[in-house]
C-alpha cells in the first residue's frame, strides 16, 4: 500500500471490519439538532469504579464514549446561508481553507492507516470513526468552497504513512495544538457579530467533533502507554519527544516560508494571532485571546466524564506562558 494514493476515500477500504454510521437522509428538524448537539457535548460512564488508564474499563469506556456521542449531521444537507458582500469577502480571504482541507485529507488517511494495526477491535472501531470524521470534515468543507466559490489550490496526493504509529501520533498532537487555538478563535469570530449564527450553527459540529478526537486521542495515548513494556514505552516516549520536535519545526517552517514568499505562500498555520484580527474587527490582546482559548477548551471539555483524560500540553503551557505576559495596561489617569 505504499505511496499509494486515495483519491476517493473509503475507510472500510482500509479497515475491512469498519462499519459507516447511517446518517438520516432528510435535515432534521430543530428537537433533533438540539438533542445531538447535547448528545455529543455530554456523556459519563455508567461504571462506579475508576477509570484507571490502561485498564480494559478505561479503553471500553473511551471508546463507548466515542460511539454514543457521535453527531449523525449529514454535510449535503447543511445549509449555507447567504452572505452579505463583505462578509462573503471576509472568509473567501481567510488564508486558511487550503491546509484546512489538506489537513482533513491527511488525517483521515492516517488515522485509518493507524487504526487498521490496532488489533483491539474497540479501539480499531472508535480509530477508524474518527478518521470516517475527518473525512467528513472533508466534505464539510468542500462543500462550503463550493457554496462560497472559495479558489483552492490543487491538492497534493495522499501518501499512506511508511510508520503509521508516527503519523497517528502527529496528527493526533498537531489537532491538540490546532484544536486549542481554533475554539478560541471561533469564539471570537461567534462574538463579532460579523458571521450570520446560520454559518456559526453549521460549523458548530465540526469544532465539537475536534473536541471529542483529542479527548480519544489523550486517552488513546495514556491506554497505548500503560500496556507497553518499560523497553517499548522508553522508545514510545523518545517518539513523543520527536513528534514535538517535528511539530515546533513545521511550525516555524511555515512561519519562514510566510515570511520569505509573501502572498506566494497563504497557508498558515501560525493563524491564530493573525486569524483573530480576521474573524472580528474589535482588537483582542494576545493575554485576551489566550485565555478564551483556556475558558472555550475547559468549556467543550465539562460535559464529558471527568474521570477520562484531557490532552494537558496546550492549556499548561498557555497558562505557563500567561504568567509572563502582562495585563493590557490601564489607561493613565492624569
Ligand atoms: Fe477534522
Ligand atoms: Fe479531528
Amino acid at each position: 500500500m505504499n505511496d499509494q494514493v486515495l483519491d476517493t476515500f473509503d475507510t472500510a477500504q482500509l479497515i475491512p471490519d469498519f462499519n459507516a454510521p447511517q446518517l438520516p437522509s432528510e435535515r432534521p428538524d430543530h428537537a433533533t439538532l438540539d438533542a445531538a448537539e447535547h448528545n455529543t457535548r455530554h456523556w459519563v460512564s455508567r461504571e462506579s469504579g475508576p477509570l484507571t488508564p490502561g485498564s480494559d474499563a478505561h479503553r471500553s469506556e473511551t471508546c463507548r464514549m466515542f460511539r454514543e456521542t457521535f453527531n449523525p449531521y449529514r454535510p449535503s444537507v447543511l445549509e449555507w446561508p447567504r452572505l452579505a458582500p463583505e462578509a462573503l469577502k471576509r472568509i473567501v480571504e481567510l488564508p486558511i481553507w487550503d491546509i484546512a482541507v489538506q489537513t482533513e485529507g491527511k488525517a483521515r488517511l492516517r488515522m485509518a492507516a493507524y487504526a487498521a494495526t490496532v488489533d483491539d477491535p474497540d479501539m480499531r472501531a472508535a480509530l477508524a470513526l474518527n478518521a470516517w470524521e475527518e473525512n467528513r470534515h472533508k466534505e464539510v468543507l468542500s462543500r462550503m468552497v463550493e457554496a462560497y466559490g472559495i479558489a483552492l489550490a490543487s491538492e497534493p496526493p495522499y501518501v499512506y504513512p511508511k510508520d503509521a504509529e508516527w503519523a497517528y501520533l502527529v496528527t493526533g498532537y498537531s489537532e491538540c495544538v490546532d484544536s486549542f487555538f481554533a475554539f478560541g478563535l471561533f469564539e471570537v469570530a461567534k462574538r463579532s457579530g460579523l458571521f450570520p449564527p446560520e454559518l456559526i450553527d453549521t460549523f458548530e459540529p465540526v469544532m465539537q467533533e475536534e473536541c471529542r478526537h483529542i479527548l480519544l486521542f489523550a486517552n488513546w495515548v495514556a491506554w497505548h502507554r500503560a500496556r507497553l513494556s518499560w523497553w517499548q514505552r522508553m522508545l514510545f516516549e523518545l517518539k513523543v519527544v520527536r513528534v514535538w520536535m517535528f511539530l515546533g519545526w513545521e511550525r516555524m517552517g511555515l512561519a519562514r516560508s510566510m515570511d520569505a514568499d509573501g502572498n506566494a505562500q497563504q497557508q498558515d498555520n501560525n493563524f491564530t494571532v493573525n486569524g483573530a484580527q480576521s474573524v472580528s474587527d474589535v482588537d483582542i490582546s494576545v493575554p485576551e485571546l489566550m485565555r478564551l482559548c483556556l475558558s472555550e477548551n475547559d468549556r467543550r471539555f465539562a460535559g464529558y466524564d471527568t474521570r477520562l483524560l484531557r490532552p494537558e500540553t496546550m492549556p499548561k503551557l498557555v497558562r505557563f506562558a500567561l504568567r509572563f505576559m502582562r495585563k493590557k495596561p490601564s489607561t493613565q489617569s492624569s
